[in-house]
């Protein structure tokens, strides 16, 4: 077994519900992966013997206090952003988007603009669209290529003018795995004078990220998809989070890292958030002396790099079943797209599918994801959206072709759909006796 087969073999130990012998084959990764054993561990610790509010005169508030740095300390190695101060916790990305598009309204005018993506899950559309709706912005639309799903880098060119203000755009799509260009689009916006905000949610388990070498602004995800438990981050860089006023109750400490978090925190999201990347650390190849996010960078590097296996397998698997496939799937391509495929069938519904592949024992996500924009842009919207597939690295070879053959056997074996009406059997029944 090659040091990359075996990542995955060492991973798949650490997680309980995947090892369970009759558990399903986990393909629901980008709408929530699951979690080593060292995160309910931390969480259900912090619970049992720390449980406190912050900045208290006792031992457990200290403690707390000491949870909360911690995990702001671990989210700043994850994402290499300069200092702990640059990292807020909320309920989830959704929210803490929502929080930080409101403070940053108080900076626009009337008649500015806001670039978003056609590319992008609606939690990076909808709180920018709604602010201009509010204040009387314009928005622009960079759009997709719908041959192979990647954002048309013209019309993001074109978007961009000395009035826009803010870029909001995804690291990687939720739907069909497209992994965007992030550093050139945001020397790209910056030159434009625009602010960068970027979603990593679903990047995050996939690879290494460096926000001070993206250079971007701000950029959040969710850690219940890179293996912890259900909470959102958000990176601001220091200086934007000293100047920006947020929304606060009035005692509430406004400077970093407390500027976007607001009421109590899940202190045990925190615990559990930290025990993640500390996993995702524990997994980089041996190499002695290394800091955690020296062990980071390492591991999301080999994560990367056995995905691209995963990837590739999956895809030239998908090319020998009647299936249409969304995004790029050339060989010498892949490396911009992640192991996350939506696909169609001519005979089955999206839920058809999901519904016979799920008693099969196969997690996996139809409809549209909140990938709106690109769903409508597709054509997909209205017909249930896409089946969708997506691995990270606890999944497996051995997984992938079980899948195939049992997705070959759903879509050749047997016709669900469309469903004929009693009228379209009648009119049949009709011609055939005709
Ligand atoms: C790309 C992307 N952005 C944002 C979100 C929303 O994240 P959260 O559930 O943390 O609000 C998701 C969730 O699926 C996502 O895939």
């Amino acid at each position: 077994m090659t040091a990359i087969q075996s990542l995955a073999d060492t991973a798949r130990r650490q997680f309980p519900s995947i090892i369970r012998a009759d558990g399903p084959v986990y393909l629901d990764n980008p709408g929530g992966t699951q979690v080593p054993q060292s995160v309910p561990d931390a969480m259900m610790a912090y619970l049992l013997q720390d449980n406190a509010n912050v900045h208290g005169a006792f031992a457990t508030s200290a403690r707390t206090d000491a949870v909360v740095h911690e995990a702001h300390a671990a989210v700043a190695d994850f994402l290499g952003a300069a200092q702990p101060e640059e990292i807020a916790f909320g309920p989830n990305m959704t929210t803490l988007t929502f929080a930080l598009s409101r403070a940053l309204g108080r900076e626009l005018r009337e008649g500015e603009e806001i670039l978003v993506t056609q590319l992008d899950h609606d939690a990076n559309i909808a709180p920018w669209l709604l602010l201009a709706r509010d204040l009387g912005l314009n928005i622009r639309w960079a759009e997709v290529d719908p041959a192979d799903c990647t954002l048309d880098l013209d019309s993001f060119q074109a978007g961009l003018n000395e009035r826009t203000r803010i870029a909001a755009f995804t690291y990687a799509s939720n739907a069909v795995g497209t992994v965007n260009d992030v550093g050139l689009l945001t020397r790209l916006a910056h030159e434009a004078g625009a602010l960068v905000f970027i979603d990593a949610v679903q990047y995050a388990p996939h690879g290494p990220i460096d926000v001070q070498q993206i250079g971007c602004d701000f950029l959040t995800c969710s850690p219940y998809k890179f293996f912890g438990p259900h909470a959102g981050v958000l990176y601001t860089r220091i200086d934007h989070s000293e100047r920006l006023r947020a929304y606060k109750v009035r005692p509430a400490s406004d400077a970093p890292p407390y500027k976007w978090e607001t009421g109590t925190q899940s202190h045990e999201a925190m615990a559990g958030t930290t025990a993640a990347i500390d996993y995702l650390a524990s997994i980089a190849p041996t190499a002695p002396n290394l800091n955690r996010r020296e062990s980071l960078v390492a591991a999301m590097t080999a994560i990367k790099e056995y995905e691209q296996g995963l990837t590739q397998h999956l895809c030239e698997g998908l090319a020998q079943v009647p299936v249409r496939v969304y995004g790029i799937t050339e060989v010498d391509r892949l490396s911009g797209r992640l192991p996350t495929f939506a696909l169609t069938s001519d005979h089955h519904t999206p839920r058809q599918l999901a519904e016979a592949l799920g008693r099969r024992g196969y997690n996996l996500w139809d409809g549209n994801y909140y990938a709106l924009a690109l769903m409508e842009r597709l054509g997909l919207e209205e017909n249930g959206g896409a089946l969708r597939i997506g691995l990270v690295h606890y999944n497996t070879h051995e997984e992938i072709d079980r899948f195939l053959a049992d997705l070959r056997s759903v879509i050749i074996g047997r016709t669900t759909h469309p469903v004929p009406s009693v009228e379209a059997v009648e009119s049949a029944e009709h011609t055939a006796q005709g």
